[in-house]
């Protein structure tokens, strides 16, 4: 398996380039030594003229000028007449006949024989004397004459160059391994910079609100690739920084034009509403059609009231306006708002069921009462009579840390088509009926603007014959649960 990463990569390159250049560093520096030593024996060879070999003609042969070791023989007619090797010399001072005759095998004898008598050096393995440089020249009496010289040291020579050259290029390529990973390991760092500031970009919350954007990556050298990615990426989170508060700037805009918007509405309505009232009251004779006319600008005003307030609440919501913290009894709330709602829909069965201790949880009475509100005047005005809705107050079935509040009824079930964005504003199934009812389809988005402002879920599941919605709320303003 290569390896993945660029720094096992990289080093990976350098090893494998440089072992290249070691090998052949090691190659042609043995192949040159070897040649230089044959070169000198064959050298030595020469000199000697087969001098040896031919006094073997005449008793053990003169030893004197030879080195230990030096072969001689000599052949007459491809036939070994005589053979003998220059024994060690131990002793300086003897100069005793120390060569000593020898018994070739029939392998070496036939090596001797096909050595051409060319005065050039050869090498031949002779059974009991190990590889030999011998050189054959032709002798004066039409014999042959072969001298010979151990390569032992030689090859000594050789083996010691390959050790000394396996242990500086093992220790060469050691030495790269760790400083190249350390030095492409530093080259590349900032690299993982750029990374682990994107990774802390992707788990920053982009979609809304205001973002802080990480600092770019530290300055690094722009005539470097790496540095060029690093300004790159920097250049980049800019952009898309200024394109974020950019965003943010026309939502805040947004937000407080639809604020003010609506607040500045409320005071022409509440004088349309009050001026409709005024010429209803008149005392004298009014037409039929002006009375309907006037009670169908003062009911449109109330309902046109509604809107503005509702978007103002949920515009106060979205620039994050801070609710009321106060202990609100929701038990009390629930009883409450199901009072109101038993009294304006007398033909629905309303149920309840709480817990036997009050339960109590943090935020804003008035605009809690307002989520149960919203829901119990969608469970009366879009589901048929006869529907039993049951509120229900307790912890939730998973046993997490909140209350759950639900509002369940056996209605029809919210329609598939708006199911997936029921608390989009102005989201409404069946228009027509809706607007005859009053409804604007603003109800649910402030069921989850509010209980999101007390960090609490809203959720629902709707089949035909049950509709639940589910809001949890935490038990206590960001501590350990009551319960
Ligand atoms: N209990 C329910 N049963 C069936 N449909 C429902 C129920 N609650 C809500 N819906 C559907 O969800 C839509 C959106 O509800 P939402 O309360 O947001 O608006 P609305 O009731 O139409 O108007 P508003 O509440 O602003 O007066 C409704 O129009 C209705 O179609
Ligand atoms: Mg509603």
């Amino acid at each position: 398996m290569p390896p993945v990463s660029l720094r096992g990569r990289l080093t990976a390159g350098l090893l494998v380039l440089l072992a290249c250049a070691c090998a052949a560093v090691g190659v042609a520096s043995v192949l040159a030594l070897d040649r230089f030593v044959l070169d000198g024996l064959d050298h030595q060879l020469y000199a000697s003229g087969g001098g040896y070999a031919a006094s073997l003609e005449h008793s053990q042969g003169d030893t004197r000028g030879q080195s230990r070791g030096t072969f001689g023989a000599r052949l007459v007619a491809s036939t070994i007449t005589q053979a003998a090797v220059v024994a060690p010399q131990r002793d300086a001072d003897d100069t005793s006949a120390n060569g000593a005759t020898l018994t070739l095998s029939p392998g070496d004898t036939s090596a001797l024989a096909a050595l051409p008598a060319d005065g050039k050096g050869h090498t031949v393995r002779l059974s009991w004397l190990g590889d030999y440089r011998l050189m054959a020249v032709p002798g004066q009496d039409g014999d042959t004459l072969v001298t010979g010289l151990p390569l032992v040291a030689a090859e000594n020579t050789v083996h010691r160059l390959e050790a000394v050259d396996a242990v500086v290029f093992a220790a060469a390529l050691l030495v790269t391994g760790v400083a190249g990973a350390l030095w492409v390991g530093v080259s590349l760092r900032p690299l993982r910079r750029v990374a682990a500031t994107a990774r802390g970009v992707t788990q920053l919350p982009l979609a809304d609100g205001e973002v802080a954007l990480p600092r770019g990556v530290p300055y690094t050298d722009p005539r470097t690739e790496v540095g060029q990615v690093g300004a790159a990426f920097n250049r980049m989170l800019e952009h898309v920084g200024d394109a974020l508060a950019r965003r943010h700037a026309s939502e805040q805009r947004l937000r407080r034009f639809a604020a003010d918007a609506s607040h500045e509405l409320r005071t022409p309505l509440a004088a349309i509403r009050g001026h409709s009232e005024l010429a209803r009251r008149h005392p004298g004779p009014v037409p039929a059609e002006v009375r309907h006319a006037l009670d169908r600008v003062q009911a449109e005003s109330v309902r046109m009231g509604h809107l503005v307030d509702d978007m103002l609440l949920l515009a106060r919501l979205d620039a994050g306006r801070p609710l009321r913290r106060e202990e609100v009894d929701l038990t009390r709330l629930v009883i409450d708002a199901a009072g109101d709602a038993r009294v304006a829909g007398p033909d629905h069965r309303w149920r309840l069921e709480l817990p036997e201790e009050p339960v109590t949880v943090p935020g804003d009475a008035d605009r809690l009462h307002q989520v149960l509100t919203n829901l119990l005047h969608n469970a009366r005005t879009h589901t048929p009579a006869g529907t039993t809705v049951m509120v229900r107050v307790g912890p939730p079935a998973d046993g997490e840390p909140w209350w759950e509040l639900s509002v369940a009824d056996d209605g029809p079930g919210i329609p598939e088509e708006v199911r997936g964005e029921i608390f989009e504003r102005f989201v409404r199934a069946d228009l027509g009926r809706s607007r005859a009812s009053g409804g604007t389809g603003l109800g649910l988005a402030i069921v989850r603007a509010v209980v999101g402002a007390h960090d609490g879920s809203v959720e629902v599941e709707s089949r035909p014959g049950r509709t639940v919605f589910r809001i949890r709320l935490p038990a206590v303003d960001g501590g350990v649960p009551s319960h």
